[in-house]
């Protein structure tokens, strides 16, 4: 989300003028996308942004801005923990940025009204995060904001307004400009993507095939999905469109009743497990993913158990474990945050290593097997290696070159470690010109 955010201003700032520079000392402008789902990771950014008054300090016409989540939720508190801020821009004005930056050359913006405005696509040729100027043989796709649950625990409804959905046909446009660009594989985008068009008229499963039949694209996928939303009719999809990726990324936060209950998900530690074997009868095929919380307020030893043996029962083919991070304004911040921080941090470790185990075993399992790799780039360790993604998300790194980046290749499973698969040479089963 946050990707498809920063990827929205890129473009937004491409198309007034501005080039992507690699550090804030060759930049005029710099601009932080921020997440505040956790407190560690508001914290990091208050690390960013202290280190930058040294630089604005050495160049004053540096223009600072702070945007997304963090801005929403501190609006001029940003400025007034860190003065040398030029602009605080909330989550519904990232599409506005190069406005923004134009006015903070007269002086400080705070901009954090919620109109409830889309933002625009990210049309035009947008830098992909990480990759470079240009496209990337993968792309995000916004296609709804916001979010309508209410989990106890949880500030993105709080920062990011209620649910919106993109129409479909706007999503098909911008899908087929990204494919003209090069892009072969989508991923699409929203807290709670299977809810998507809950308005109708087209749902998450009837947009999964426009999007698939768009020329040149080879891979979809969707991200993230909230359990009790994932229907008959989506199953159907991934299992009978070749595009659509046999994954799944299926958070179940906690595996006991009671935490579930406390948490506000709605759904049972049993209408989990059987949705599980509901998606795997569907789509046999199909790695499922997810996030946990511990030290939820009230956890007790027992209520972990129940999450550790959901964890092995399912045995996730990989998995984001999080320590509760206490939330103001969230309904969990009404709640004493009373697991002790040492506890938390036990049951994380322990949760971390037994998931590390099993993907460790599942990746194993496909040593010797063919998989399908769509190549994204060159391999970050290693400049005669190139790295991709499986179907169902596992990363590959193979033997290659620059040219083989945005093919379809054939790899055997060579090694296994439990982020990561080792490929053998492979057969390119289509060069993408
Ligand atoms: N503390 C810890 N983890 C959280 N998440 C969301 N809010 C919190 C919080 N207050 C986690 C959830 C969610 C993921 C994106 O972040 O597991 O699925
Ligand atoms: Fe937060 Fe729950 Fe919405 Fe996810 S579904 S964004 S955890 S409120």
């Amino acid at each position: 989300m946050n990707a498809c955010d920063s990827a929205i201003m890129a473009g937004v700032m491409q198309e007034a003028g501005y080039e992507r520079v690699d550090s804030a000392e060759e930049a005029d402008v710099v601009l932080l996308n921020t997440c505040s789902v956790r407190q560690h990771a508001e914290e990091r950014v208050f690390g960013v942004i202290g280190a930058l008054k040294e630089v604005k300090n050495r160049r004053p016409g540096l223009i600072i801005g702070v945007c997304g989540c963090m801005a929403q939720r501190h609006g001029s508190g940003i400025r007034a923990r860190a003065s040398h801020v030029d602009i605080v821009c909330g989550t519904d004005r990232m599409g506005r940025i190069a406005e923004l930056v134009e006015r903070a050359r007269e002086g400080a913006v705070v901009d954090t009204g919620s109109s409830g405005e889309m933002p625009p696509s990210p049309t035009m040729p947008v830098a992909n995060p990480g990759r470079g100027e240009g496209y990337g043989v993968t792309s995000f796709v916004s296609i709804m904001r916001g979010c309508n649950n209410r989990c106890a625990y949880c500030i993105v409804p709080s920062l990011r307004g209620p649910e919106r959905s993109r129409p479909a046909g706007e999503v098909v446009v911008e899908v087929e400009q990204l494919a003209r660009a090069g892009v072969r594989e989508i991923t699409l985008l929203g807290q709670n993507v299977a809810s998507y068009g809950r308005e109708g008229p087209v749902r998450l499963a009837g947009l999964l095939p426009m999007v698939a039949v768009v020329e040149g694209i080879k891979r979809v996928r969707f991200l993230t999905s909230y359990p009790s939303d994932v229907g008959r009719e989506l199953l159907d999809a991934i299992a009978g469109i070749e595009e659509v990726c046999e994954y799944i990324h299926l958070p179940v936060q906690a595996g006991s009743d009671r935490m579930l209950k406390a948490m506000g998900r709605r759904y049972t530690r049993d209408e989990y497990l059987r949705l599980v074997d509901e998606i795997r009868t569907a789509v046999p095929e199909v790695a499922i993913s997810t996030d946990v919380i511990v030290g939820f307020p009230g956890e007790t030893g027992a209520d972990f158990d129940e999450t550790v043996s959901l964890v092995e029962k399912v045995r996730f083919d990989s998995g984001y474990m999080f320590k509760y991070s206490e939330r103001e304004g969230t309904r969990a911040a009404d709640l004493a945050d009373d697991v002790p921080a040492a506890v938390k941090q036990s049951r994380l470790v322990q949760l971390i290593e037994m998931q590390r185990q099993i993907s460790l075993e599942r990746n194993s399992s496909l040593v010797g097997r063919m998989v399908e790799v769509l190549v994204e780039g060159p391999s970050e360790k290693d400049r005669d290696m190139v790295s991709g993604r499986t179907r169902d998300h596992r990363m590959v790194v193979l033997p290659g070159g620059d040219d083989m980046i945005g093919s379809l290749v054939d790899v055997r499973v060579a090694e296994a470690g439990p982020w990561t698969l080792i490929g053998e040479p492979a057969e390119r089963k289509e060069l993408v010109p």
